[in-house]
């Protein structure tokens, strides 16, 4: 089966999901220097005729898109787009994300939840259903990078919406990688720590279908400090975070030795490495459980 090294990029075609800025333009500038054709697509139009002239001074062959991830139209618009411009696709990259609002289970408003299920999670479903097909079609195998983060591999305390849907976006690849083995498409999980970008200003990016319930809440002052906080906290993570421009080399890097999860952030490795170590414990003390030990031998139903 051939291998989608390095050598293989130069003429190929990648989609890449919010890539107006951040991560996504990082990456499409990344592939685009390695003679890849770039399909940008994005909700902030204005981002997006921005980064397309930028990609185009560097001799990028770039198509832009306007995409809604949440809405599987639009994706299906956004690949016709390609296939009609490039001919064919080989690459999707499900990169638009958004943070949500840090705080409390407790006090987590609803329609902010289903906006970062929508984008983070859905999103990524219909970019994969509207590109596998294309991708599939053309026999040359090719490659889904989905973003998750590091937030998918332990849960992030007061970040449970973004940390469920990242978590999800790990799980999705791990089903898909299977799935796609034997058309030779590449699936992989890029899963940053924090990475120089805008993610904590995200509310930018909501829609308005998801606006309703919060316009007609109040905010207590006492929360709208507590928001104030939360954020300004996030701010200073993701300020302190790794170059996109750098991340995106690695993700080359990773892809190029075939990872199925992208880490960036090797220091990370005790806090993705504790869900392990927690599951190792617990399966012991399932072995010792006399309720349950006697089916420590039964053979395993395999999924
Ligand atoms: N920055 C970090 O520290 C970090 C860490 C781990 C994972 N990530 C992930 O990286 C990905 C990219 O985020 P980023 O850090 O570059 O943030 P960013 O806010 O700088 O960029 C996100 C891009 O997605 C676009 N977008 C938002 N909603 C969209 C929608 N509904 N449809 C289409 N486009 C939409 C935005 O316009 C923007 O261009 C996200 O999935 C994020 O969760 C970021």
């Amino acid at each position: 089966m051939p291998q989608n090294n390095a050598l293989t990029y130069s003429g190929k075609t990648t989609l890449i999901s919010g890539a107006a800025g951040g991560i996504g333009f990082a990456l499409a500038k990344e592939f685009g220097e390695l003679g890849m054709n770039v399909v940008i697509a994005d909700i902030d139009e204005a981002a997006l005729a921005s980064a397309k002239m930028q990609l185009e001074s560097l001799n990028i062959n770039v198509l832009a898109c306007k995409l809604d991830v949440t809405d599987f139209s639009q994706w299906q618009a956004c690949v016709e787009q390609t296939i009609a411009t490039f001919g064919m696709l080989h690459m999707l990259v499900n990169n638009a994300g958004v943070g949500g609002v840090p705080g409390k289970i407790e006090q987590a408003d609803h329609d902010i939840w289903r906006w970062v299920i929508d984008v983070n999670l859905m999103g990524v479903v219909y970019g994969a259903q509207a590109a596998i097909p294309e991708i599939k079609r053309h026999g040359e195998g090719g490659w889904i990078v989905n973003v998750a983060s590091m937030a998918g591999m332990m849960g992030v305390p007061y970040a449970s919406s973004y940390s469920a849907t990242k978590a999800a976006v790990v799980s999705m690849t791990e089903s898909w990688a299977v799935e796609l083995k034997s058309h030779n498409i590449q699936v992989s999980a890029l899963c940053p720590a924090f990475v120089k970008t805008r993610i904590h200003e995200s509310m930018r990016n909501k829609q308005d279908k998801y606006k309703s319930s919060t316009k007609s809440k109040e905010i207590a002052p006492a929360d709208k400090d507590r928001y104030k906080k939360n954020f300004g906290q996030a701010a200073a993570l993701v300020e302190s975070g790794i170059a996109p421009e750098l991340l995106a080399k690695r993700v080359v890097e990773a892809l190029n030795s075939g990872q199925m999860y992208i880490f960036t952030h090797p220091n990370y490795k005790e806090v993705a490495g504790y869900r392990a170590v927690m599951i190792d414990k617990a399966f012991d003390d399932a072995q010792q459980s006399e309720l349950v030990k006697h089916l420590i031998d039964d053979d395993i139903v395999s999924l």
